[in-house]
């Protein structure tokens, strides 16, 4: 199959009710291990690659990994460039293949994020790319900020009203008590802002910070109406778990095959678990 849109798979989601996964991959195995979850549970998917990626893995590289695999799948793949903040890179992404970008002005003020994100809807939905954006600020867990800070940069429902209605973006992610990077506690989401921002916005919401979330909190999430659920951490720690593992018990073994290959099956059954909670099962 062809990529496909973040707005096509959003579109499905908003209609049946439940949210589709976005994995970010940085390298072979980690796309292989999304896309056989993906199969495996008759589910669309949306691999993402961040700046980070990009620099680690290269442009190119990325978008032949993904396009390739998308070629040979028999579900909806979309290929999306997370928290894109320049907008010549977004571009590039654009013109390299990328279905879908982010491009996060969140910590710029207000009209300077709607400004950033109008050039870039009009460039993308011109060549048939969706458009994420960012409001609020998803702050990292390491950050040094106490939780009334945190709450600070939660996202605003009536700017939220005004941005999507300013920006014609595809979909949004807000702040609502999430944060990039592993948890030192439970993490608590304020589902009242989430029904605000839902009754004021009419894309589709997009939830960062997802790994280390309880299922039953992403559940809720989900049933009030979060279409995208972005997911790293808890992928990169399933991964570089099981090749720890593998090491301690093989501490000679030479082959990255033997140590790469374990930890993308262990991948692949955390990604089909997320699959179920986030509801997108046997949808395709
Ligand atoms: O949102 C952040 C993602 O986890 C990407 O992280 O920039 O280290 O690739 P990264
Ligand atoms: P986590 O690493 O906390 O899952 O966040 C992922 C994310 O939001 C990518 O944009
Ligand atoms: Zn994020």
């Amino acid at each position: 199959m062809s990529l496909v849109t973040i707005a096509d798979l959003m579109s499905q989601a908003e209609k049946e009710g439940y949210a589709v996964g976005a994995f970010n991959a940085n390298n072979l195995e980690i796309v292989q291990a999304i896309v056989a979850a993906a199969e495996a549970k008759r589910s669309p998917v949306i691999i993402q690659a961040s700046q980070g990626a990009l620099k680690y893995a290269g442009l190119e590289q990325i978008t032949a990994m993904v396009k390739t695999a998308a070629a040979g799948a028999t579900v909806p793949i979309a290929l999306h460039l997370d928290h894109g903040t320049d907008f010549t890179q977004v571009m590039r992404c654009i013109r390299t293949g990328f279905s879908s970008v982010m491009v996060d002005g969140s910590k710029l003020p207000l009209q300077e994020n709607i400004g950033l994100v109008q050039r870039v809807v009009q460039v993308a939905h011109a060549v048939g790319v969706s458009v994420e954006a960012e409001l609020g600020r998803i702050s990292g867990t390491e950050d040094n900020v106490t939780v009334s800070d945190r709450e600070a940069y939660f996202t605003d429902p009536e700017e939220a009203e005004i941005f999507t209605r300013e920006t014609g973006v595809d979909c949004l992610a807000v702040a609502i008590g999430t944060a990039h990077g592993p948890y030192k506690g439970e993490p608590k989401l304020d589902f009242e802002r989430l029904d605000e921002i839902r009754r004021r916005v009419s894309v589709p919401i997009v939830l960062h910070g997802s790994s280390g979330v309880p299922d039953e909190a992403i559940r809720e999430a989900v049933a009030r109406g979060v279409r995208k659920i972005n997911i790293d951490t808890d992928l990169r720690q399933a991964f570089v778990a099981k090749m720890r593992e593998v090491l301690a018990a093989k501490p000679d073994e030479y082959d990255p095959r033997k140590i790469l290959g374990p930890a993308r099956e262990v991948l692949q059954q955390v990604i089909e678990h997320k699959i179920q909670v986030f509801g997108s099962a046997g949808r395709v």
